[in-house]
């Protein structure tokens, strides 16, 4: 074995190009970095004209601030092959077509860029859901560590695809609708929570190909590193182990829980504290669908009109997409009207400074796996309501397994009326007491987890020091 004792390991980071993927990816790149790796992080022409746009005036421009902090890290960017200015939300397929077709050509040119400039490169750090690191670091004789940043049960369940279709649960006409109960480290799930593109009967469209192509790729990997907890996901994450390197490393969170070193916020925030500041501790319940689904317009009158209901106080954050549609204002009329007094309606916020702030006593959320482990981290109880992929099978993990949350609703179709139950029983309701008793014990076990001697910490170690061996 070469002599690495000394070597300074370089790795290339390409994340996903979407909201949730970016944030975990910058603060890895950070945590990395401050580790003494050197970094080439590379974000597509898009994240970054959206971020620099987000923040023209703060100077938080991607990375510029932290060489001054010491850590080497260099930034690049390359085209996903869509304009910058195509709304990829609004056309999720030419997205994932233009992923699975192009993105990948340009990525592999630009790892050959970066290894051809003489610099020592090592390893390629790129999002699990990408199809093709795996060819491209055994190309460039690159070690592969795949990034997963969702929890380590919905990795499982793509990764044993093939499973569920030879048992009939997934990509047939006559879907079974009992529960799963063979996969490894997972004693059982319904079909409803499962991601909901391995609810599909069908399994022939350019996201499934993705989804197929890029397990396939990420089971020759080196190794996979989670945003997820040891503790939290152990008989599962045990049973990875026997097949694949997968290291849980999570909550991957800056330093400073609320402070931002590196912009990444891909629409310009809000500011909510000074209202926030005003209102009495724990009565405010922020809503959001954080950055990528849709809501029906439906179920968007049903949320709204039993906010309206409920009479608590609410930050309700609404994306100009949210519903995919051309309606500039998709609330109900009179709406912000009628609320004024007790809640605010804005795009975009500073979410980790939103559910740290003391007003805040409750999240209405689409269970993005960051806004769970945020909202676990700010000891906020959830009040759950799925919009699409691995939002289905975060639910099951926040309601019925960890019991810190409740379901918005019980039927397909929501009510104001049982909107506005919800809400009170999450904010005041009898069981507010035990679920923020586990809340906290869930806070804990992320706390110690990151803690010098935690599980993650030592996971993380462990990982580096099986890298340097490989490099
Ligand atoms: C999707 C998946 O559902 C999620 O599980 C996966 O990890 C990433 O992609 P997304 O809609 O991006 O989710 O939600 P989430 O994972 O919660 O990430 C959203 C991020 O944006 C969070 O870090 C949140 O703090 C941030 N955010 C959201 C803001 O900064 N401001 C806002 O107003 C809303």
């Amino acid at each position: 074995m070469a002599d690495n004792k000394h070597k300074k390991p370089h790795a290339i980071i390409i994340p996903y190009p979407l909201q949730g993927h970016v944030n975990p990816a910058v603060h890895l790149a950070l945590k990395l970095a401050s580790q003494g790796f050197t970094i080439t992080f590379v974000h597509t022409d898009s994240i970054h004209y959206h971020t620099s746009k987000a923040h023209p005036n703060t100077g938080l421009e991607l990375f510029a601030k932290v060489p001054e902090s010491g850590l080497d890290i260099r930034y690049t960017t390359i085209s996903d092959g869509l304009p910058v200015g195509f709304d990829r939300s609004l056309n999720h397929d030419q997205f994932c077509a233009a992923l699975l077709h192009v993105f990948s050509a340009h990525a592999e040119e630009k790892v050959a860029e970066i290894v051809a400039s003489g610099e020592d490169v090592h390893c390629l750090i790129a999002d699990t859901f990408f199809v093709w690191p795996s060819k491209v670091a055994k190309k460039f004789g690159l070690v592969h560590v795949s990034f997963w940043t969702e929890p380590a049960l919905v990795f499982t369940l793509y990764y044993h695809m093939d499973l569920l279709r030879l048992n009939g649960h997934f990509d047939c006409p006559d879907r079974r609708e009992d529960a799963v109960n063979y996969i490894p480290g997972v004693k059982t799930i319904q079909p409803k929570d499962l991601v909901s593109y391995l609810q599909e009967t069908d399994a022939t469209s350019v996201c499934h190909q993705i989804h197929k192509n890029c397990f396939n790729d990420t089971k020759n990997s080196d190794f996979v590193l989670c945003n997820t907890v040891q503790e939290l996901e152990s008989d599962t994450i045990s049973a990875l182990q026997a097949k694949i390197q997968f290291y849980a490393i999570g909550p991957i969170f800056p330093n400073d829980f609320c402070t931002t070193v590196v912009a990444t916020s891909l629409w310009s925030e809000s500011p909510c504290t000074q209202w926030l500041d005003k209102q009495p501790i724990g009565s405010v319940l922020y809503v959001s669908f954080g950055s990528y689904a849709h809501v029906t317009e439906k179920d968007l009158l049903e949320i709204a009109n039993g906010i309206s209901l409920s009479k608590v106080n609410f930050v309700l954050v609404l994306r100009p997409d949210i519903v995919s549609s051309e309606d500039a204002d998709p609330l109900p009329v009179g709406f912000k009207e009628e609320v004024a007094d007790r809640g605010i309606v804005i795009p975009w916020c500073r979410q980790k400074e939103v559910l740290a702030h003391p007003a805040i006593g409750g999240f209405l959320t689409h269970c993005g796996w960051n806004s769970i482990l945020e909202s676990v981290w700010c000891q906020i109880p959830l009040l759950c309501f799925p919009l699409y992929t691995d939002q289905f099978t975060n639910r099951k993990l926040v309601v019925d397994d960890w019991k810190i949350g409740i379901n918005l609703s019980d039927k397909k179709v929501i009510t104001k009326e049982e909107v506005s139950y919800n809400i009170n029983r999450l904010m005041y309701g009898e069981s507010e007491d035990e679920i923020k008793n586990r809340i906290k014990e869930l806070k804990k076990t992320l706390e110690d987890a990151v803690s010098p001697s935690g599980s993650s910490e030592q996971n993380l170690s462990q990982f580096i020091k099986k890298l340097m061996a490989k490099i």
